[in-house]
């Protein structure tokens, strides 16, 4: 069975005012390529070609004019969606549900961008029967992200940006979900910020007793806040020039 992937790269930005008050988040600057560039390579690092990118909000039709079918990535194709307003990452990925057609997807945050390479965990996933699997980071500031509580090689709870994290070990924005996923999100309900959350996606398939994770090799940041944003920015060019 083919594996697809979805980069979800729509939302208005609003951390990032005025930076993204005309222009799409994923289109600024990390070091030397714009953000998108990054969790697209990391989907074609993982031998995944078929890539949809879900997006929005302002400058849409310049994804378009940036990466056109996928040249610079050795892609023959890409394929793209437009989410409408902002109602959060589950809903945004409600919109990959024809591309994927059944088959399994990994999702990335247009966002996040990491040192390595995910090949192990996406060959893990293929090797899974069912249900979905996550992948987890050590990191100093827990609270900014979902967070997930382990018992010995099991995931027992995930919180979203919780005050008090039970645990130092952020979920990243890299998820893979089987075909499952789009009729948990139909069940979803909005949270205290008016979103579909992806950690309510998350929940369900812990609830359901299907859901993996793996550790992520090497340094993984998102890109959303001023202080994301920079830390990318070093980390990239570090990583560059090395
Ligand atoms: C989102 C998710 C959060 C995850 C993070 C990773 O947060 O809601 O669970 O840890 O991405 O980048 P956001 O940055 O969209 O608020």
């Amino acid at each position: 069975m083919s594996l697809k992937g979805v980069i979800l790269a729509g939302g208005l930005g609003k951390r990032l005012y005025p930076l993204t008050k005309i222009t799409n988040k994923h289109l600024l600057p990390v070091y030397n390529k714009p953000m998108v560039y990054y969790p697209i390579q990391t989907l074609v690092d993982a031998g995944i070609e078929n890539i949809l990118i879900v997006t929005g909000g302002n400058n849409a039709g310049e994804f378009l004019r940036l990466l056109g079918n996928g040249k610079d990535f050795g892609l023959k194709h890409i394929n793209y969606t437009y989410q409408e307003g902002e109602g959060g990452i589950a809903d945004a990925l409600k919109l990959a549900q024809h591309f994927a057609d059944n088959d399994k997807v990994v999702v990335i945050l247009g966002d996040n961008i990491i040192e390595k390479d995910i090949i192990r965990p996406v060959e893990d996933f293929k090797k899974q029967a069912k249900g979905a699997r996550i992948l987890l980071k050590k990191v100093e500031d827990p609270e900014r992200f979902g967070v997930a509580e382990l018992k010995g090689d099991k995931i027992i709870s995930i919180e979203e940006k919780p005050k008090k994290p039970k645990s130092d070990y952020a979920v990243t924005g890299i998820y893979m979900y089987d075909s499952g996923v789009f009729e948990i999100i139909k069940r979803l309900k909005p949270s205290g910020r008016n979103e579909l959350e992806i950690t309510d996606v998350n929940n369900a398939y812990l609830d359901r007793g299907e859901l993996e994770y793996s550790m992520l090799d090497g340094w993984w940041t998102d890109s959303g806040t001023f202080e994301s944003l920079l830390n990318a920015n070093m980390l990239v060019a570090k990583k560059v020039k090395a």
